[in-house]
């Protein structure tokens, strides 16, 4: 009798882990992307997939029409965020001042990357899911379902805010760079460019946003199956 239930324990652990193993690859099938085109489809290097959903975005400079002084004056950090919701418009052109193209016949951007390896991804976590952001489309991929908002981080603006926006550097576009020093250097200063067209932008639509380097990287890492990369910093943003 002992025998037969030490053996059904072993079976049922054995099969749960398979089970969750299954679960785990199947997440990372999906959000295991280096690249994604135009129409879509996430391109792995070896294969690729389609999103889980595609958000067109509407095509839109709101909030872009304060002068740049003012916009200045107004740069700040702002932690009190409110969880209304931003209206897809303001979201779209919050990501385009965020890393949009702004010469797309030279395939160049609002910010600048060293030795312009454009190498960040940039994520949106909103409480439907987290979206990719595909500048060249003007859309948004869902790559991963579901309310990952307060995973980023224990700082509490996380789970408050209606929209985080995550930059990742994707180290595959690095080898440029021979050594991950150089790496991580030149990733930390395009973040820094990247972070603050987010406060510009932020400022010019009187919205409030936070730059948080002290975010939950394994966490998200394991979320996104970020496997040569590192996910620098977050924003939260909202309306103050
Ligand atoms: C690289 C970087 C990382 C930061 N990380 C955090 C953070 O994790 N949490 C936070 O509340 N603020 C963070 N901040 C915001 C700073 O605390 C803030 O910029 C500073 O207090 C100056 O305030 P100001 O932005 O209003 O001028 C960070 C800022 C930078 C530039």
């Amino acid at each position: 009798m002992k025998k037969i239930i030490l053996f059904t324990l072993a079976l049922t652990i054995a099969i749960s882990g398979v089970q969750a193993q299954k679960q785990n690859n199947r997440k990372h099938t999906v959000t295991n992307r280096v690249s994604s085109s135009v129409d879509g489809t996430i391109d792995l290097g070896t294969e690729s997939l389609q999103a889980l959903d595609i958000i067109q975005l509407p095509a839109s400079y709101d909030g872009l029409h304060t002068p740049l002084a003012e916009v200045l004056k107004e740069r700040c950090t702002t932690r009190n965020l409110l969880e209304e919701e931003l209206p897809l418009e303001l979201i779209s052109s919050l990501l385009w001042s965020t890393y949009g193209f702004n010469r797309p016949d030279e395939h160049k951007r609002v910010a600048p990357s060293a030795v312009n390896v454009q190498e960040y991804d940039i994520y949106l976590f909103t409480h439907e899911g987290v979206y990719l952001y595909n500048a060249e489309k003007n859309a948004l991929l869902l790559v991963v379902k579901g309310d990952h908002r307060g995973e980023l981080s224990q700082q509490k603006h996380f789970a408050a805010a209606p929209i985080s926006i995550v930059l990742v550097a994707n180290y595959d576009r690095m080898e440029v760079f021979k050594n991950l020093d150089d790496r991580d250097f030149y990733a930390a200063v395009d973040a820094g460019y990247i972070s603050q067209n987010i406060y510009l932008f932020c400022a010019s639509a009187h919205l409030g946003t936070v730059a948080c380097g002290a975010i939950d990287r394994d966490t998200i890492h394991k979320l996104l199956n970020i496997k040569n990369g590192r996910a620098m910093l977050a924003h939260p943003v909202g309306r103050k």
